[in-house]
């Protein structure tokens, strides 16, 4: 089975079918990093990627950012393998470079309930970057549970669970290069 242009997905019980392509998913990007490197001109930010779902995404980012950066990843576990949000955060693997003084930017596959985040920025509170902004490709904005500011945002999305890209169901299929949505 090639895993490009399915038009559905199965997983056990559950049929995914396609939400955000490749093309649309890269255009978007690159239009975040024209931003993005805009906004940091002259500067020199840490790109800080969440683990595991945010590898393609930041991979596929800073290949679209023409000002120099530096890029490091935290690990964080919240969702075991279970569709629903256990509510439990827990830090797996902590930076290895020095923030202090540094321009960060997080980035983020997809913000749902915001617990993720909301732990994520309290963790980096105990450092005093010069400036700290958020990325995340994806947001549901009617799942926000924490009061959490995305600075920037790829897509804006319903509440339903998404796959592909990075993302995963009990972590297969991050593999896709598109998006798929679980069906109703
Ligand atoms: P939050 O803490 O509820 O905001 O959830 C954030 C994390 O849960 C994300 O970084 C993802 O790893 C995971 N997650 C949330 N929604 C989805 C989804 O629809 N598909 C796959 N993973 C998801
Ligand atoms: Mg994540």
């Amino acid at each position: 089975m090639s895993f490009i242009n399915e038009d559905k997905i199965i997983a056990g019980d559950d049929i995914f079918v396609p939400f955000l392509s490749e093309e649309k998913i890269q255009q978007r990007i690159k239009e975040l990093g024209d931003q993005i490197s805009k906004d940091y001109e002259g500067k020199v930010p840490v790109f800080i990627g969440v683990l595991n779902g945010s590898f393609i995404f930041l991979a596929d980012l800073v290949k679209n950012i023409y000002v120099d950066c530096e890029i490091d990843f935290f690990k964080l576990s919240s969702y075991g393998d279970e569709k629903i949000s256990s509510g439990k955060v827990t830090l797996l693997k902590e930076l290895n470079c020095d923030i202090n003084g540094r321009d960060i930017i997080i980035v983020e596959d997809i913000v749902d309930s915001g617990l993720s985040l909301k732990y994520i920025v309290e963790l980096l509170s105990r450092y005093t970057p010069s400036s700290m902004k958020i990325v995340s490709l994806l947001v549901k904005p009617g799942s926000l549970k924490y009061n959490v500011k995305i600075d920037y945002i790829g897509f804006e999305i319903p509440g339903k669970f998404v796959i592909g890209y990075g993302l995963d169901y009990a972590q297969k299929f991050r593999n896709l290069r598109s998006i798929y949505v679980l069906k109703d």
